[in-house]
């Protein structure tokens, strides 16, 4: 292939790739260029920010009492290698492509354009879902914390529980408020989330230091509880895994470790955004692979002991599944370090809200600026440099979801949404690698093919790890993106006209 050709970008019609060239063209137009702000730092502390968050404060208590015991521990290192592996491909792309947009700017630019329009809108599952689940987990703190107070709202406004319907002001308010942040600019906001993820780290120092001083030995016994019927509903609701290899539908045991891992990924989600911010980075070749990897790193360490720590102050069947890390503590009969672990899960959950919102709505400007949305959204603000636009768009539409939403089942969402995310990456890496082999890389993936290979098998593992239900919705919610694509996308798409003059 001659150089010109390489520049254009390769295949016709939805499998036409943007150039890597053409992708960091883009960037450079007066009117779509975004402000180069961040650093290295910055980038973990933006990954630490959004990743440690509802998982590991509320999900480790609900997932160690109901599937995998104290063996949740494993489940957060089996859930942290399969990250690991699919961090080593997103750095290298993130290094190669530093451009907005994470796994819908690498698909484009290796698997071609209706590939990226997927997972573009398979992304908005894992930013603009995985943000309203968080604002509601954020709403319950408030509301227990106010509780404490002797501060009740009206059960109309705080959200639907138990099948009665209310509307979640304070999750909707939090998304609204975080909006604005965003708008304002990435340096407020990254100054913002250095303050919050310090407070968040600190809560969860406190846990395993202090926490470890109640640590009861009985507690690990069983440390892999026996395996048992499953008290879910069983059918749709049990893994896709144990349907299809015909077991019966069980909790605890092996099967219960890796169910048990496919959920507490919700905690690692997150790390994979660092890339998204790669256009705002001063040295993008350099840092985003060190702010990625650092941060997963960082998380896994403090997942593991956190989890380690939890179950050995309490027998894991009187977890609490609300706010598993402090109730441990007021169990215990330690009311002050239960208040403040409170205080820090509510204050460090606005972290993870408002970076699920910088990555969806900075995917949301790439994708407008390649024409697959209206080109509106893609106009950056003429003082701040930042896409307000598209952020004030998804803010408000996240914010009635917020409002509107419970968590329970959309964690799960979210999570099919993110593996299969991880799944396109990783199989982008070879492909790059076989297409464009002279590219520049800052960071190289190593061992390729075998890792993005064992990256794909096992984000599918994980993947086949979660109820057949999440599936069927994941599959309704693909077909959707399909048929906007095909009313809009191909005919509006930048590229398509590129190709045509
Ligand atoms: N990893 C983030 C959390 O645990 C999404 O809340």
């Amino acid at each position: 292939m001659s150089s010109a050709q390489q520049v254009r970008g390769r295949g016709r019609g939805v499998l036409r790739t943007k150039s890597v060239e053409q992708s960091i063209q883009d960037t450079e137009e007066p009117e779509h260029t975004l402000k180069k702000s961040l650093s290295a730092l910055d980038l973990t502390v933006f990954g630490v920010g959004v990743v440690i968050g509802t998982g590991i404060f509320v999900l480790t208590g609900k997932i160690a009492k109901e599937t995998a015991g104290p063996a949740v521990a494993l489940s957060f290192v089996l859930a942290g290698a399969v990250c690991a592996l699919a961090a080593l491909c997103y750095a290298e792309f993130a290094s190669t492509v530093p451009v907005a947009g994470s796994a819908y700017t690498f698909s484009y630019a290796s698997l071609g354009e209706l590939p990226a329009w997927i997972i573009g809108w398979d992304l908005v599952l894992e930013l603009a879902l995985g943000c309203a689940v968080v604002a509601v987990g954020w709403s319950g703190y408030i509301r227990s914390l106010l509780g404490t107070a002797g501060w009740h709202l009206p059960q109309s406004l705080s959200g639907t529980h138990e099948g009665r319907f209310g509307f979640d002001v304070l999750a909707c308010l939090l998304v609204l408020a975080l909006t604005a942040i965003l708008v304002v600019g990435m340096k407020l906001s990254s100054r913002v989330t250095t303050v919050v993820v310090g407070v968040k780290v600190t809560v969860v120092l406190i846990v395993v230091i202090v926490g470890s001083f109640f640590i009861t030995g009985a507690n690990y016994h069983p440390f892999i509880p026996d395996s048992e019927p499953s008290h879910g509903a069983g059918g749709m609701a049990a893994p896709l895994s144990q349907l299809l290899f015909g077991f019966t539908p069980s909790d605890f045991g092996v099967m219960g470790i890796f169910a048990a891992a496919a959920v507490v990924f919700f905690a690692f989600i997150g790390f994979d955004i660092v890339a998204t911010a790669a256009e705002e980075t001063r040295n993008p070749q350099r840092d985003v692979p060190r702010g990625i990897l650092g941060s997963l790193a960082i998380c896994t360490v403090l997942y593991v002991a956190v989890s380690v720590v939890v179950t050995g102050m309490e027998k894991y069947s009187h977890l609490s599944t609300d706010a598993p890390l402090a109730d441990a503590f007021k169990d215990l009969g330690h009311p002050f370090w239960a208040g403040l672990i409170s205080f820090g899960a509510a204050v460090g959950l606005t972290s993870v809200c408002m970076i699920l919102l910088l990555g969806q709505s900075r995917v949301f400007f790439a994708m407008s600026r390649d024409g697959l949305l209206p080109q509106v959204f893609s106009q950056v603000h003429p003082r701040f440099g930042t896409p307000y636009r598209s952020t004030v768009a998804l803010g408000a539409v996240v914010a009635v979801v917020a409002g509107l939403t419970s968590i329970d089942e959309l964690a799960e969402l979210v999570n099919i949404g993110t593996l299969f995310a991880f799944v396109v990456v990783a199989l982008g890496v070879i492909i790059l690698r076989r297409v464009r082999p002279e590219l520049p890389r800052a960071f190289r993936t190593p061992l390729v093919p075998l890792v993005p290979v064992l990256s794909v098998l096992a984000s599918l593992w994980l993947m086949l790890n979660l109820p057949a239900e999440t599936w069927l919705r994941f599959g309704i919610w693909m077909v959707v993106g399909f048929l906007v694509y095909f009313l809009y996308g191909r005919t509006h798409s930048r590229l398509g006209s590129r190709d045509r003059a």
